[in-house]
């Protein structure tokens, strides 16, 4: 999956060099490439942002720097044979980021960030990438972040793990929180006992199926307990 993301904030994404992703980069599955929206401005002092319209506090980004920077990746998409690569501007008026989501996203061959600040972006920059190709604003959850830096960083990472090939063992994928709709059972290590704390005695009973039950039960149990609206009503 080749990744775009536009940013007056490059240097945060330097976190993407280390852990799995960074493995995934080195390993040809994902194709970074940062963008510095200050570098798409014409002006001495590189400037991306400007008064609102109609009065009110805070800036909003210009839709010039903006409009460059997209046509220079929708063109190199084009060169790369990438016809409609999506585009998604974190948002907290966007639709809510979920386990769904990032599966349709992971098979997306090309996918583009572009981080707002300050106040938002000019409405006009989704308007015109709407008229180039498949746009789509996407909320982390309802609260409000300073940017779409943070937002980015956790959507590249979940939707980043999906790609297969990125996680070294995709059953892991399998089992974890959320792909099976409930919460995922505790787990535990060596040793047997720590600070006087057991592990529970059906996961050293060797017993499969009442592991596999046990299991179950305390997924139900977290479930129930921390978030009932993920169940059926008849299990709640
Ligand atoms: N930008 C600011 N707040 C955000 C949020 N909750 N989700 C995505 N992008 C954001």
């Amino acid at each position: 999956m080749r990744i775009d993301i536009v940013t007056i904030f490059p240097e945060f994404f330097s976190v993407l060099d280390v852990s799995l992703l960074g493995k995934a980069r080195q390993s040809g599955l994902i194709d970074l490439g940062v963008h510095d929206l200050r570098d798409f401005t014409i002006d001495r002092h590189r400037t991306v942002d400007d008064t609102p319209y109609g009065g009110g506090a805070g800036m909003v980004m210009r839709a010039e720097p903006w409009g460059q920077a997209l046509d220079g990746i929708l063109d190199a998409s084009l060169e790369r044979g990438v016809f409609d690569p999506l585009i998604v501007f974190p948002s907290p008026a966007g639709d809510v980021f979920t386990q769904a989501m990032a599966q349709q996203l992971s098979s997306e061959k090309q996918i583009v960030f572009g981080c707002g600040r300050y106040e938002g972006i000019d409405q006009r920059v989704v308007e015109y990438a709407e008229t180039r190709t498949r746009v789509k604003l996407v909320s982390l959850g309802d609260y409000v972040l300073n940017g779409g830096e943070v937002a980015t960083m956790a959507m590249i990472e979940a939707i980043g793990r999906l790609i297969p090939g990125v996680v070294g063992n995709p059953a892991s994928l399998v089992e974890e929180s959320h792909s099976s709709g409930l919460l995922e059972y505790p787990a535990y290590t060596k040793p047997g006992n720590w600070r006087g704390l057991d592990v529970p005695p059906v996961l050293l009973s060797g017993n499969h199926g009442a592991i596999a039950r046990w299991r179950l039960e305390q997924q139900l149990e977290r479930t129930r307990r921390v978030r009932p609206e993920l169940l059926p009503p008849e299990l709640r």
